[in-house]
């Protein structure tokens, strides 16, 4: 059985629990987000980077969607660090890299450059606008990027350790399961009938299905990753055959790009092992930021050699009343009113108000275990 090739040939393996790490003086604190990134570099989920961007490919991805090299790559994986973190660095010395204290990595400084956040935030995010939570998050990050390849030296503690697995144990899976062909499924909410819908119709021309939760960080007001993947577990349990469907987690943070985060979203599921990746409408959006299907008409700037996994793209899905059934504009021939369709604004507020949306909209244990989650959600806080 063949497997897909990750991104650029090789998986990349940077973890090395032996390396020494005493004698290195230097320590460079990690955020959460550049500690995510370092664990998905060294496990091979961004294969085929092999370390922090250095300021040329910094340039050439933010500009060009490309790593220097030509492979593509759209969104600059940076590490960002205080001007005083950065002072009496030198180039070719070696650093502890720290997250809460805990020393997990080791850096190889091999580039020490001040970031164009105007520039990154316009390319990458297509705004520059502080409302965006993508370039909010980029702006609040200190300003001097430290390029170079990392070592992993102590694997950060696992979340959602059962369903926590890296690029070769997914590989492994697959082959094991016997499919050949898998499509991923990238998302940062609970699963309602539309996700479940494009999910069955591409699960119908392949053999298997990769649902990948992203759980690293997000925005405050999304559903908190662990009520989400209550969430999973009790919809594939009722609505799902075991044998077609691995859930996994995704440890990365949510960039909020739009576009250019699709092209990311599909590269990083390739290194999982899928041959096809799910976009439907607005995928990775935030807000009125991207139109509907840019994140589909991106990938139209790449060739399929270029990207190597297999888009499938979606319309807007949603239940249809007269159809009495899940469609699209594609298959629906009826009017908006018929048609249910909410925001994802009015369900949070639905949810938090202990209202049920209709079961046209999600499955009924599913907003169950929303429900009960955001009220535990809201007590602790
Ligand atoms: S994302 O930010 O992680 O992309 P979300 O979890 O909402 O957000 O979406 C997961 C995937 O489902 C994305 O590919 C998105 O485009 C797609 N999607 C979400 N809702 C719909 C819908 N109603 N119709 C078609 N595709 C959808």
């Amino acid at each position: 059985m063949t497997t897909i090739l990750p991104h650029g040939g090789v998986l990349i393996h940077q973890y090395d629990p032996q390396l020494s790490v005493e004698n290195l003086e230097k320590e460079l604190p990690l955020d959460r987000i550049s500690f995510s990134d370092l664990e998905l570099i060294a496990v091979g989920a961004y294969s085929p980077l092999t370390g922090f961007l250095k300021k040329e490919d910094y340039e050439s991805v933010i500009r060009n969607s490309r790593l220097q090299s030509g492979i593509v790559w759209s969104l600059p994986i940076t590490f960002p660090v205080t001007e005083e973190a950065a002072e009496g660095l030198s180039v070719g010395e070696k650093v502890r890299l720290t997250y809460e204290g805990n020393t997990y990595g080791v850096l190889e400084v091999q580039d020490i450059f001040s970031a164009d956040k105007a520039l990154e935030a316009q390319l990458v995010y297509g705004t520059t606008d502080l409302e965006h939570p993508g370039v909010k998050t980029l702006f609040s990050r200190p300003n001097v990027y430290i390029g170079g390849e990392v070592t992993l030296t102590q694997k950060p503690e696992k979340s959602f350790a059962s369903y926590h697995f890296e690029p070769s144990e997914t590989r492994a899976i697959f082959a094991e399961r016997g499919w050949e062909t898998v499509v991923g499924f990238q998302t940062r909410n609970p699963v309602h009938r539309a996700h479940e819908y494009i999910q069955k119709s591409a699960l119908e021309i392949v053999d298997g299905l990769f649902l990948n939760p992203l759980v690293g960080e997000t925005k405050s007001d999304d559903i908190p990753a662990d009520v989400r993947m209550e969430s999973y577990e009790v919809l594939l349990d009722k609505y799902y055959p075991k044998n077609r469907v691995q859930l996994a987690v995704f440890p990365a943070a949510m960039r909020y790009a739009g576009p250019r985060e699709a092209i990311f979203h599909a590269i990083v599921r390739k290194n999982y092992g899928c041959t096809h990746f799910i976009v439907g409408r607005d995928h990775a959006g935030v807000g009125n930021y991207y139109g509907t299907y840019d994140a589909q008409k991106i990938f139209l700037n790449f060739s399929r050699e270029d990207i190597g996994i297999i888009p499938l793209f979606f319309e807007h899905s949603f239940y249809c009343q007269a159809c009495e059934g899940m469609a699209s504009d594609k298959t629906c021939p009826h009017s908006a009113d018929d048609r249910v369709i909410l925001s994802g604004t009015k369900v949070r507020e639905m949810l938090s108000a202990g209202e049920v949306p209709p079961s046209t909209f999600s499955r009924k244990e599913v907003i169950q275990v929303l429900i009960e989650g955001l009220q535990k959600t809201k007590v602790n806080a």
